[in-house]
């Protein structure tokens, strides 16, 4: 899979997300082979660069973050297609040196009139962005044989009603196809092994329903902090930031049905039909827990609470921690709750998907302790990717006593491949046209769906989020939340 000639432009190419993850990835896919000689990067920014400054601050983001190692070879014949293109993202002149950049680099470098369009920027310039590109001819290809892409990063707005609009205008300049919307959780490789683990297999699937799973925990724990993001993060809060996009991915492919075939409108159609049964608990207020972390030590370390981090209001309500309790209204899944967390300065950076199976009646071991034998199935998406089976075993002794032991796959262990970064995976996508890992704006839609009720509850009560340590496992309140269930989160 190499992509044909092509010309990827980035605007926000002086965000954290370009310095850190896309430039580099899109070094790295220039490096293992999967671009032609022919590509081209164009940046488009307000910076007073002149090319050989992009390229200098290109080669300085790949030197620092790139996976694979830097060739300067390969890099001599990446350079040369690097351009910038300096302008405001209003300025018609500024869209007309892109236009009469590209025609050079089809020219030139041979990109054949093929253009990605990556939108690494705020969401309320998106709108001005995309209508400058069609007013400007670079949207459609009307003389060239070329096809034109766009790929735009979260927020997809921030609720139901912003998402409508934001996929609107998109969708008027760029046809559905030609829209890559990233959710960076999709490159992930443990995220794509999901469907190989449930359909590739026999033995998973017979016990994947409300017969024998007793709940699902979906967890994504960070170890940091916000740090200097106040800026976007405010206001936003953890279930926006991660629940309406990685987390609500995470429960569709952990609960969709067989899709018919890999192809992206099957998949998608299976995901979107599972978050559609997606029903929410009558009792809201039980099914919610919301924090902000406080200061203190982690890891040895002083760390400073939500509130003192820079450009945080003193009356912030925006949730750091955020656990969520749904329902899947379908046969497969009736009567067993998915409960969804997710949040900043926790125990440690961790993201797993737990299907605790229901208990065995342990009838013969009356005397082994209440919580052995609690099955589980845990789909450790990152770090130390792979999965965990635990079950209950006999402890060696001259007694029958039983423990819960775990039986572990690593990909460490088991593959000699390493794995791509997400956006590596992302990138090439978008280049060679296929869409399966991105989703359409009904899934977007419907995962605002889930979520707009809990965000309306929050600000109508003006509910505080509930202080927590850093380093612990959220507040108080998100243990309560699974206690009421007679349950407890798993310590991953
Ligand atoms: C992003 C969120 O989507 O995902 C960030 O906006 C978060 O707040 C990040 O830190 C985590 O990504 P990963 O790949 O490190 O789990």
């Amino acid at each position: 899979r190499v992509a044909g000639p092509s010309a990827l432009v980035f605007f926000g190419v002086t965000g954290d997300l370009a310095k850190k993850k896309l430039l580099p990835a899109v070094y790295d896919l220039v490096n293992r082979g999967l671009l032609p000689p022919s590509f081209a990067l164009v940046g488009f920014g307000r910076r007073d660069w002149s090319d050989d400054d992009f390229r200098q601050q290109v080669r300085e983001s790949v030197e620092a973050h790139a996976r694979t190692s830097f060739r300067e070879d390969v890099w001599n014949q990446f350079q040369e297609g690097i351009r910038f293109v300096q302008g405001a993202f209003d300025n018609d002149d500024a869209f007309e040196r892109l236009k009469a950049t590209l025609a050079e680099l089809d020219e030139t470098r041979g990109t054949r009139g093929n253009h990605a369009f990556y939108l690494s920027i705020p969401p309320k310039a998106f709108e001005q962005v995309l209508q400058k590109l069609a007013d400007h001819d670079m949207a459609e290809s009307q003389d060239s044989p070329g096809w034109r892409r766009v790929v735009i990063e979260k927020p997809f707005g921030h609720d139901l009603e912003s998402a409508r609009e934001l996929n609107s205008i998109v969708e008027k300049v760029f046809p559905a196809d030609s829209v890559f919307r990233i959710d960076h959780y999709l490159g992930k490789e443990t995220v794509q092994n999901i469907l190989a683990m449930r359909f590739a297999n026999k033995m998973f699937e017979p016990l994947w329903n409300c017969n024998h799973v007793d709940h699902v925990q979906i967890t994504m724990a960070e170890d940091i902090g916000i740090g200097t993001r106040a800026g976007y993060y405010d206001g936003v809060g953890a279930a926006r930031d991660v629940i309406q996009n990685h987390l609500l991915q995470l429960l569709a492919l952990t609960a969709m049905e067989e899709p018919i075939s890999f192809n992206a409108n099957h998949l998608r159609a299976e995901k979107e039909k599972v978050l559609e049964a997606v029903t929410l608990p009558e009792n809201l207020e039980e099914a919610y827990a919301i924090g902000q972390y406080e200061g203190g030590y982690q890891g040895g370390e002083e760390v400073k609470g939500f509130f003192d981090e820079k450009d945080i209001p003193a009356d912030s309500r925006t949730e750091t921690f955020a656990a969520l309790k749904v329902n899947i209204n379908t046969r497969r899944w009736s009567g067993v709750p998915f409960y969804l967390r997710a949040g900043k300065r926790l125990g440690r950076r961790v993201t797993e998907i737990a299907v605790i199976f229901k208990k065995s009646p342990n009838l013969l071991f009356g005397g082994a302790a209440d919580n052995t034998g609690q099955n589980a199935i845990v789909i450790r998406v990152q770090p130390n990717e792979g999965m965990t089976l635990r079950f209950a075993s006999k402890v060696p002794g001259t007694q029958m006593e039983i423990r819960d032991v775990n039986m572990d796959f690593g990909y460490g262990h088991s593959f000699a491949e390493e794995s791509p970064e997400a956006y590596e995976r992302l990138i090439l996508d978008v280049l060679l046209g296929e869409p399966p890992l991105f989703p359409r704006h009904e899934e977007v839609e419907l995962s605002w769906k889930i979520l707009d009720p809990f965000e309306e509850y929050w600000e109508k009560n003006k509910v505080k989020p509930e202080g927590y340590k850093p380093g612990s496992w959220g507040p108080a309140s998100a243990h309560e939340m699974l206690e009421r269930d007679n349950r407890a989160w798993r310590r991953p």
